[in-house]
């Protein structure tokens, strides 16, 4: 049974992402895994988070690096084996670290038996009907059901050859005549399950329990806005840029359909038969937040990404907008809001923040991208980010390598790019691939400690020696250490279950954010100017302060610090 809602730990949690196959290799074959994840949990411990949220490491053939599943309860070995998971969970609780799992349930990878049966199987077979198959439009169906585009570029249905040998097209040397066309949101790799189909929710309420029974101490879940989809499947034209991960479900008819919610019901049932506040996380692209909060209503999830905050423009204005928004729309369903600011599928902070113009959000860039880079801007301005977003009430999550500083890896060699965008685009659109980089912890190590072997599946760059982690670890001024003394003084000073009140001083300024919460001032400086700050000993600073001529203390821009506060 759940403790008493308001206690749970994941009201106040700092959740680190750890994608595994970018955070540690153990064997040397160049891509992270299990065991190396479990060595580097200590150094976890130190930076002072509370959780680990895994990336996929379930069987897959990694054709969207792992959130392509072919076996909901086995390990992939490229990253150990179900030991690793269990030895992983066991030292990870050894040290007081929960665990959050991966889950991805609007779609299986083409590999997994289900779908190989659903192609051998006739139209209108039940083994078919697991899935989203639809007849094609035109005289021989040749055209497919409608009009959809994948999120990662071109069309969201492809047609499979009918025949015992059940292949999607184009399939060389299958036998079988053209037949129906299956849905995938995403690569065509990816096809989408069925969820009004009760099999299909019956096997995923016992996928979460295996789990759970092995120590889970919750779910991401993937893609949670997407399982259902409109009725009918009528056409839908999206923006010119294609399509997105969502913001526009009023229209788009495969996001945040009413009846999608049923099943988070369900599944909150399944969390609420183990003990110990187990936790659900969505990722729901949705906007606006009022309608987010719908996936956080008690019985449903307990946290939903807040990705309204993650692209919050760097303004005051902006800023404050959107955290009083979080704050009331989360708080009238009784959930904790989350800050966000980087994941594996966005450009790093430390790079985002320093981008001229208006990017367009949720995409890689690459050298040819007409939004310049200043990076010492993007460092500067990450840095105050991360101290204003660790301040705020609730729960945060940091992705791996953010502590570090890390920018977007942009240069990263046309031949070496991985993500299935890449190539559904014919490079158009570069994908995710420069924010996943894998991360550096011994600068003079091969692939800075990264693999034994100095191996790495990406690149890493020449500069990824000036971030590693030994570099930062004892130095005043480090990132690194910025990130450590904000998580310590966040949970000294109870900042997670505080508050958050304006100063009136700058309550409507356009340049400065600046709020008290508990005994802590926090003031951000976003404009061009320093500014004087109102007395208070500094406990922590992105950037450092200064001591004006008339004895102020002089906040420089692009800045974060946080005060004591008077009585
Ligand atoms: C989610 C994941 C992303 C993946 C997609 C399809 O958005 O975060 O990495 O490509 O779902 O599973």
């Amino acid at each position: 049974m759940a403790i008493e809602s308001g206690d749970e730990w994941w009201r106040t949690a700092v959740i680190y992402q750890v994608y595994p196959r970018s955070f540690q290799d153990s064997d040397g074959d160049g891509v992270g895994d299990l065991p190396g994840v479990t060595r580097r949990l200590p150094q976890l411990k130190s930076l002072g988070v509370d959780a680990v949220w895994l990336s996929p490491f379930m069987q897959s053939p990694q054709r969207d690096a792992g959130y392509d599943v072919s076996d909901y309860t086995k390990v992939d070995p490229l990253f150990g084996t179900m030991r690793d998971f269990e030895a992983l969970v066991r030292e990870a609780h050894a040290l007081g670290l929960r665990v959050i799992v991966d889950m991805v349930p609007n779609h299986t990878s083409s590999d997994h038996k289900w779908f190989r049966k659903a192609l051998a199987a006739k139209p209108g077979n039940k083994a078919r009907d697991r899935y989203i198959f639809r007849d094609g439009r035109g005289r021989h169906g040749q055209k497919p059901p409608n009009n959809w585009q994948s999120v990662f570029g071109g069309p969201m249905w492809d047609r499979v050859l009918d025949g015992k040998d059940g292949s999607v097209l184009p399939a060389k040397g299958a036998n079988g005549k053209p037949g129906q066309w299956y849905l995938h949101i995403f690569d065509s790799s990816q096809p989408d399950l069925n969820w009004e189909n009760r099999w299909v929710r019956d096997k995923f309420k016992n996928i979460l329990r295996f789990w759970l029974d092995r120590g889970a101490d919750g779910f991401r879940v993937d893609v949670a806005h997407g399982l259902v989809k409109q009725g009918g499947l009528p056409d839908y034209t999206p923006p010119a840029e294609g399509a997105s991960m969502g913001g526009n479900e009023a229209a788009e008819p495969y996001w945040g359909q009413p009846g999608v919610h049923e099943i988070w019901r369900e599944w909150r049932g399944v969390l609420d038969e183990y003990d110990g506040d187990r936790a659900l996380c969505a990722e729901a692209w949705v906007s606006p937040i009022e309608r987010m909060a719908l996936w956080v209503r008690p019985g449903e999830f307990d946290q939903a990404f807040n990705f309204d905050y993650m692209f919050a423009r760097w303004t005051a204005r902006d800023l404050r907008r959107v955290i009083d928004e979080s704050l009331t729309a989360f708080g009238a369903v009784g959930a904790p809001s989350t800050w966000v600011l980087s994941n594996h599928d966005v450009i790093r902070h430390a790079t985002r923040l320093g981008m001229a113009g208006d990017p367009p959000q949720g995409d890689g860039i690459g050298p040819r991208s007409p939004y310049p880079v200043d990076a010492a801007l993007g460092l500067r301005r990450a840095r105050a980010a991360s101290a204003l977003m660790l301040a705020l009430p609730g729960s945060a999550y940091l992705y791996q390598g953010e502590e570090l500083g890390l920018p977007e890896v942009i240069d990263i060699p046309d031949e070496a790019r991985q993500d299935p965008t890449w190539k559904r685009t014919k490079g158009k659109r570069y994908g995710r691939d420069g924010c996943r980089v894998p991360i550096p912890w011994e600068a003079e190590e091969p692939s800075c400690g990264f693999s034994p072997t100095g191996r790495a599946w990406l690149p890493q760059p020449g500069e990824w020696a000036a971030f590693a982690r030994d570099r930062q670890e004892g130095v005043p001024g480090s990132t690194l250490e910025l990130y450590r003394a904000a998580l310590r003084l966040r949970r000294s000073k109870r900042l997670a279950s505080g508050g958050v009140r304006w100063l009136n001083e700058w309550s409507r300024s356009r340049t400065v954010v600046a709020f008290r919460n508990r005994s802590v001032l926090v003031v951000a400086n976003l404009g061009r100017r320093p500014i004087g700050l109102p007395d208070g000993k500094p406990l922590l600073e992105s950037a450092p302060t200064r001591l004006g001529r008339n004895g102020k203390r002089m906040l420089p821009p692009d800045a974060t610090v946080w005060l004591r506060a008077g009585r």
